[in-house]
């Protein structure tokens, strides 16, 4: 074993102590993972917000709790992607989504309009990422945001303390790409100050979340927090018909091998396997008592936006194995410009 990865296994171990405890680690019939005390803090969705959630999508974006090496890092839209994409009706059918905000920035590759960007995100000051799940998805765009120049202070808000914490811990071991100052606000999005210096605003699934009305705070204060020429880049889950109904979660995957592979990086990282079991129900549970969310039109989006905001750009993508399930999933891009006063 070479020092690097010795140093790598042990880094790897004190994030780890830093994130997780464990309860009882003979006792199979209970799930013996913990988080730490620093992150038992009030959550609004503890459901979504498990220690196995999050380790999750550790394991599904990094296949570590380490972060991956920058320099290897793919960020672009890959053109064996790119030569894939099909157009089915208004939509873009892509082979995979990746599951995080890079999904948003994608969008704009895919429609050729990212260069348009690219320059108001390199002289940036100040850019708000509304709602992120976990660190790996806040992570990816910190590195997008560097990879396109910018080094002014990212705020990160969510209404869940845990992923936020996860970030702070990550930022006191000095594992958060340096180059840019990030801040972790465990606030409502709707609340961001209204001090209009953001440049770019970035939101990504975040309106099933919220009432229609909560929606419009939110449009609102995006717009007074905006600088004026700057963006919000946002991404919703739609409903294509125009009818709001309820996503009633018809797309799973087999997860028999899936868990077990799960499970063999529960291994690394603990040294003991789950119940499998264990790890079913958890799963089970995950689909089935996540909250039902209300999927939105794209017109009742665009309808509580205010006018100082116009739509830029917008364009709707599919993964190709969301758009073949029964109940579609399809995302709306938009971008929004705040207008310069006359
Ligand atoms: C579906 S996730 C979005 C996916 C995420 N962008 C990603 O990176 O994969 C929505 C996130 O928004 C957060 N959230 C929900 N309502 C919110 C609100 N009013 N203000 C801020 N964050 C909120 C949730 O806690 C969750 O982390």
């Amino acid at each position: 074993m070479t020092n690097e990865t010795r140093n790598l296994q042990s880094l790897e171990k004190t994030i780890c102590a830093k994130l997780f405890s464990i309860k009882n680690d003979g006792n199979k019939s209970n799930n013996p993972i913990l988080f730490s005390n620093d992150l038992q803090l009030n959550d609004q969705q503890p459901f979504f917000y498990s220690p196995l959630q999050q380790l999750f999508e550790f394991y599904h974006r990094w296949g570590s709790l380490l972060p991956p090496n920058i320099t290897e890092r793919e960020m672009e839209i890959s053109h064996q992607v790119k030569d894939s994409v099909q157009r089915i009706d208004d939509c873009v059918v892509v082979p995979e989504l990746i599951g995080s905000p890079v999904d948003l920035f994608n969008s704009l590759e895919l429609s050729n309009a990212g260069h348009k960007y690219d320059a108001l995100v390199k002289k940036a000051q100040r850019v708000k990422l509304l709602g992120a799940i976990s660190l790996p998805s806040i992570y990816d765009v910190i590195i997008w945001l560097k990879n396109k120049g910018f080094s002014g202070v990212l705020d990160v808000y969510d209404i869940s303390s845990i992923p936020l914490k996860i970030g702070q811990s990550y930022q006191e071991l000095g594992l958060l790409p340096a180059g840019l100052q990030v801040n972790f606000i465990n606030k409502p999005a709707q609340k961001i100050q209204k001090d209009g210096q953001s440049d770019l605003i970035i939101s990504d699934v975040l309106g099933y979340y919220l009432t229609p009305e909560d929606y419009s705070v939110l449009a609102s204060a995006v717009a007074n927090n905006l600088n004026a020429g700057g963006v919000w880049l946002t991404r919703e889950l739609i409903e294509p018909n125009g009818e709001a109904s309820l996503d009633n979660k018809t797309v799973r995957r087999s997860y028999a091998e899936r868990l077990n592979s799960f499970n063999d990086f529960i291994e690394k990282i603990f040294s003991f396997k789950l119940d499998l079991r264990i790890l079913e129900e958890w799963e089970n549970t995950r689909w089935s008592k996540a909250p039902q969310y209300s999927r939105k039109s794209k017109e009742e989006y665009l309808f509580r936006v205010p006018e100082s905001l116009f739509l830029d750009f917008d364009l709707r993508v599919s993964s190709k194995p969301l758009w073949d399930s029964v109940n579609r999933r399809i995302f709306e891009t938009m971008a929004f410009f705040k207008k310069k006063s006359k």
